[in-house]
């Protein structure tokens, strides 16, 4: 199914996305690797042809229009046009996030604590960056792209939602709206770009285990923060997932088995959903 089909991956170089490209590239697919920092992207690239894979790496910065068409470009002159697009590269910035979870006047006056910041304290040029990364990041490659799938007679894309996608966590104001949109704009692009035969759905990963959520969560393992322990608490599985728990959902709404599913959203969270948290 994925045989010599050609996949971009964004975000390629992260945690849940590199895992992606991996599995696809092992299925036979070309797999085009783009994030900012070639040095992640490198890591995959020599996992993926140590295993006799097809894999191309693209440094971009996927917010900036013009380098976006030359990636497009590129991928086009050198893997052939694009069949498949994971939007997977996004994510928050604390720069952006109050440390406090509701008004607190003081955050006004400057008189809060050493440390803390509310609200009106955030870093402004921050905040925008993660509204453009994970909005924008994913309307400029799914519309330069949908270009190649155009003359392909039709594809299919995968972008990225979250938790806060149905409901903001606190503190998170810009990556929750910018989730939000995800899902909006997965249903208002999959119904625009249905005649030209490209489905266009979103994953809404759960608490998922990296590097960075090992400092903010902890582990089931070695001990959660508070916060961890509420995620844990909420997740009826009792876990937090791991990348290889999103392989089977991106695989089939990538395929053509999910050939009439087009605009939804999936979570694919141990039942995080399910709670309302009472
Ligand atoms: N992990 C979770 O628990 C979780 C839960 C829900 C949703 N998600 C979403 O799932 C997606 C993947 O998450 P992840 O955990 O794999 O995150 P990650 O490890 O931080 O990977 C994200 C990748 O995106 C790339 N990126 C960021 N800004 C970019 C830009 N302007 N242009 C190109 N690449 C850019 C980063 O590489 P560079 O910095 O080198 O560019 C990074 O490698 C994200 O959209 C995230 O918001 C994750």
């Amino acid at each position: 199914m994925f045989k010599n089909k050609t996949v971009v991956v964004t975000g390629a170089g992260g945690t849940l996305c590199s895992a992606i490209a991996i599995e696809l590239a092992s299925l036979g697919a070309k797999v085009a690797l783009v994030g900012r920092t070639k040095e992640k992207l490198d890591v995959v690239y020599d996992k993926i042809t140590a295993a006799g894979g097809v894999a191309l790496v693209c440094p971009c910065d996927v917010t900036d229009e013009a380098s976006v068409k030359a990636l497009a470009k590129e991928v086009e002159e050198k893997l052939g046009g694009c069949d498949y697009l994971v939007n997977g590269a996004g994510g928050n910035n604390i720069k952006a996030m109050p440390t406090i979870t509701k008004y607190d006047e003081r955050e006004l006056t400057g008189e809060l604590p050493e440390g803390q910041k509310g609200l009106y304290n955030v870093d402004m040029d921050a905040f925008r960056s993660v509204l453009d990364i994970n909005i924008m990041g994913t309307v400029l490659p799914t519309m330069e792209f949908a270009k190649q799938m155009v003359k392909k007679g039709g594809g299919s894309v995968i972008n990225f939602a979250s938790m806060n996608t149905y409901c903001p966590l606190t503190r998170c104001f810009a990556y929750a709206m910018s989730k939000a949109a995800i899902s909006n704009l997965t249903q208002s692009f999959a119904a625009y770009y249905a005649p030209a035969n490209i489905r266009i759905n979103a994953i809404a990963p759960g608490f998922m285990v990296n590097e960075r959520s090992k400092n903010y969560l902890g582990t089931v393992e070695d001990g959660l923060t508070a916060r961890g322990q509420s995620v844990i608490n909420h997740t009826p599985m009792g876990r937090f997932g791991q990348a290889s728990d999103l392989l089977g959902c991106a695989k089939w709404l990538l395929s053509a088995d999910a050939a009439f599913v087009t605009g939804i959203t999936v979570p694919v969270d141990g039942g995080f959903l399910t709670l309302g948290g009472v």
